[in-house]
């Protein structure tokens, strides 16, 4: 039997202005899954993270991942998962991604690494879609291959990993209130207005060429969402303040990462990072609203094994 131990990052989605096309890893958090393959069938899951999950297999992001992979490779046998450290689901720094990453990559690690790290991203989706009823990549690809990604493409997938500026961190607060990313995607509007659109695209191209470029300026001036975070601030208690006072502190950017609640701001200063940091736990612990928050420097670091044993 052949038994791996698999660390998936937390990810950003949108990245401001990127909506379902761009997301970055956090390395500091993730989620930990231990995977095995033995002889037979079935997919068998124990949840031994302190994270309620759902119970039934059918119900967990993993399972579809797993099966897909099956499909793609035409392998079988019978998977066995603990899932031993978990992101809390609902909390928008890509909870289901990191478990829908480590499953495909444990998967890939089991059996001998039969597929591309675009197939793995492809197994992945397929978590993403049961947690979201869509198939997007923007937490699953940053999560899987680290550092910033710009999924160009879906069909088919096109994925581009971007250049990270040399100093370039991120603040990240997870306010316990719970927005299922379904919700914050049943929300949006299925229509974009020229005018947003024009805005939109033009903030995309300036976000690339801000990273390219190492243009720190052009990033933070480009990170403005007109497709979603206009819908989905009212998920978070006063948003638009909390944004001023993160800018005034020296933040290149504030904005809600993926659907939500979770808010990342953006700097070329660890101390500027730091102080984000507190300005968010304090604007959540002043309306009563616990929250974890970290403090991270962007780096290349995607999905990996902790351990590796075959029995
Ligand atoms: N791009 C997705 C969304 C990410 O914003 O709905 C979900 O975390």
């Amino acid at each position: 039997m052949k038994k791996v131990r698999v660390f998936a990052p937390a990810s950003i989605a949108n990245l401001g202005c990127g909506f379902d096309i761009m997301g970055l890893a956090l390395d500091e958090v993730g989620d930990i899954l231990e995977m095995s393959a033995s002889e037979g069938d079935g997919i068998h899951i124990e949840n031994r993270s302190g994270v309620p999950l759902p119970e039934d297999p059918e119900e967990n992001v993993v399972t579809p991942v797993i099966r897909k992979f099956f499909e793609m490779t035409g392998l079988r046998g019978r998977i066995d998962v603990t899932v031993c450290q978990k992101i809390y689901p609902g909390s928008g720094i890509g909870s289901s991604a990191a478990s829908s990453a480590a499953a495909a990559f444990g998967m890939n690690a089991l059996f001998d690494e039969p597929l591309s790290d675009e197939d793995l991203v492809v197994c992945a989706m397929e978590g993403e879609n049961l947690a979201s009823g869509g198939y997007h990549a923007d937490n699953a690809a940053p999560s899987l291959l680290g550092g910033i990604i710009l999924i160009r493409g879906y069909e088919p997938l096109d994925i581009i990993q971007l250049p990270i500026p040399g100093n370039f961190y991120c603040a990240v607060v997870h306010p316990r209130i719970m927005v299922s990313t379904k919700a914050a995607r049943g929300i949006l509007p299925k229509a974009v207005p020229m005018h947003d659109a024009i805005g939109q695209w033009g903030n995309v191209g300036g976000l690339i060429a801000g990273l390219y470029s190492g243009n720190i300026g052009l990033v933070g001036r480009s990170m403005q969402d007109f497709v979603a975070e206009p819908y989905r601030k009212r998920f978070i208690p006063d948003f638009d303040g909390l944004r001023t006072k993160i800018l005034a502190s020296g933040s290149l950017a504030m904005n809600i990462s993926g659907s939500g609640p979770s808010v990342f701001s953006l700097s070329d200063k660890r101390e500027t990072a730091h102080r984000a940091g507190e300005l968010m736990k304090e604007h959540f612990a002043a309306r009563d609203i616990p929250c974890d928050v970290y403090v991270v420097k962007i780096t290349n670091k995607g999905t990996r094994l902790l351990a590796n044993e075959i029995l």
